[in-house]
């Protein structure tokens, strides 16, 4: 039976989630709860249980509100640790990041689980701290590989973003990308782009992006962005996705702890991510096009603080709840 591993997470993580649990449980979807990140940290000493990784490995999907506690930022134990290391233990090195608005529909596919984040990183006996950014080949080939499969189903355009005039590994991105192309998907349109300029596109003319490829540190900051031209985080979803084995599926956003406890956190980028759960995780399309379109209605009937409505988390789900019941079929 089809099983999904449900990380509440902290701050708003579990607000947000409770609001997706409603709708597995309205689409008769099994699932169980498990303790990650902060919580964890601060129950059992570490952000990421043996429990909660084998129940993970063991599901269809994972689904993850959001990690970090103010109280733990730069400690040597962090909420954040035990999600990079969920992400490389899935080995869900794609990550999807869409973000659509009025005449707006790019697709951001990060790199995951290699770059800035998973390179060497200490300090040395002069007492330099470093972080290094590495990457091989065939790390580079498999998500361009995806950015192209996603381009070519989508507008038929793929940018690839690198900062190839400053690093290294940019050279061996480009290289690679452009190879990649001209030999496996030359009806797909290339272009290359630098990070710096290609953030003030994104905020300036996002209507002409298309698929965006980029390595895991630009991703993470381009994909904030796009996602505040596009209405803001409480909006944005992602689906990490590996070659075999369950996918994580999380919205863009943190925990917020500004506004965590007080019932207003947007739970639109969580029930986003749902349907890329049902969709891409569990082969559920029609329901997953049916959650999307629940997700809008709500939006325009009851949108919460961030998007200058009063509407709380849980009357926003009442109203996706709601407008699923009268969906067809
Ligand atoms: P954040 O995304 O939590 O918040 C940024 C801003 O967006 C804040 O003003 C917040 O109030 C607002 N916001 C975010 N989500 C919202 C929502 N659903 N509804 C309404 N407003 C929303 O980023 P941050 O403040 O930089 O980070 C807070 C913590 O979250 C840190 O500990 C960070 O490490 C963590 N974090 C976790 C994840 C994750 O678990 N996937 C992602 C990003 C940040
Ligand atoms: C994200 C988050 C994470 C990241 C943090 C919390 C580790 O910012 O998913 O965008 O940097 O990947
Ligand atoms: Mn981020």
């Amino acid at each position: 039976m089809t099983h999904v591993a449900v990380l509440p997470g902290d701050g708003i993580g579990p607000e947000v989630t409770a609001q997706a649990i409603r709708v597995l449980d309205a689409l008769g979807i099994a699932h169980s709860e498990h303790a990650f990140g902060g919580n964890a940290i601060l129950s059992q000493g570490m952000p990421l249980p043996d429990e909660t990784l084998a129940a993970c490995m063991a599901a269809d999907a994972v689904l993850l509100g959001a990690v970090g506690l103010p109280e733990l930022e730069g400690k040597p134990v962090r909420p954040e640790q035990g999600l990079l290391g969920l992400r490389k233990e899935l080995g869900v090195y794609a990550n999807l990041r869409p973000a659509r608005g009025p005449g707006i529909d790019m697709m951001i596919v990060r790199e995951l689980v290699g770059g800035l984040y998973f390179g060497a990183k200490g300090v040395r006996d002069d007492g330099t701290w470093f972080d290094t950014c590495e990457y091989s080949r065939p790390e580079v080939e498999r998500i361009a590989r995806r950015g192209f499969e996603i381009a070519r189903a989508r507008g038929g355009r793929l940018t690839s973003v690198d900062k190839v005039n400053v690093m290294h590994t940019s050279r061996l991105w480009r290289d690679v990308v452009t190879e990649l192309g001209a030999a496996d998907y030359p009806d797909v349109r290339l272009d290359h782009a630098l990070v710096d300029s290609f953030a003030m596109t994104i905020v300036q003319a996002p209507e002409t992006i298309d698929t965006v490829l980029t390595e895991n540190t630009f991703g993470d900051i381009l994909s904030d962005v796009a996602a505040a031209v596009t209405g803001g985080l409480g909006l944005a979803a992602s689906a990490s996705l590996a070659d075999d084995g369950p996918g994580l599926f999380e919205p863009v956003h943190g925990s917020a702890p500004q506004i965590a406890g007080q019932g207003i956190a947007n739970p639109a980028g969580m029930l986003r991510s749902l349907a890329m759960l049902l969709a891409y995780g569990l082969g559920r399309h029609d329901e997953a096009a049916d959650v999307e379109r629940a997700v809008e209605t709500a939006l325009a009937e009851a949108p919460t603080p961030d998007l200058g409505g009063a509407a709380t988390t849980s009357g926003f789900g009442d109203a996706v709840l709601r407008a699923l019941a009268a969906a067809p079929g």
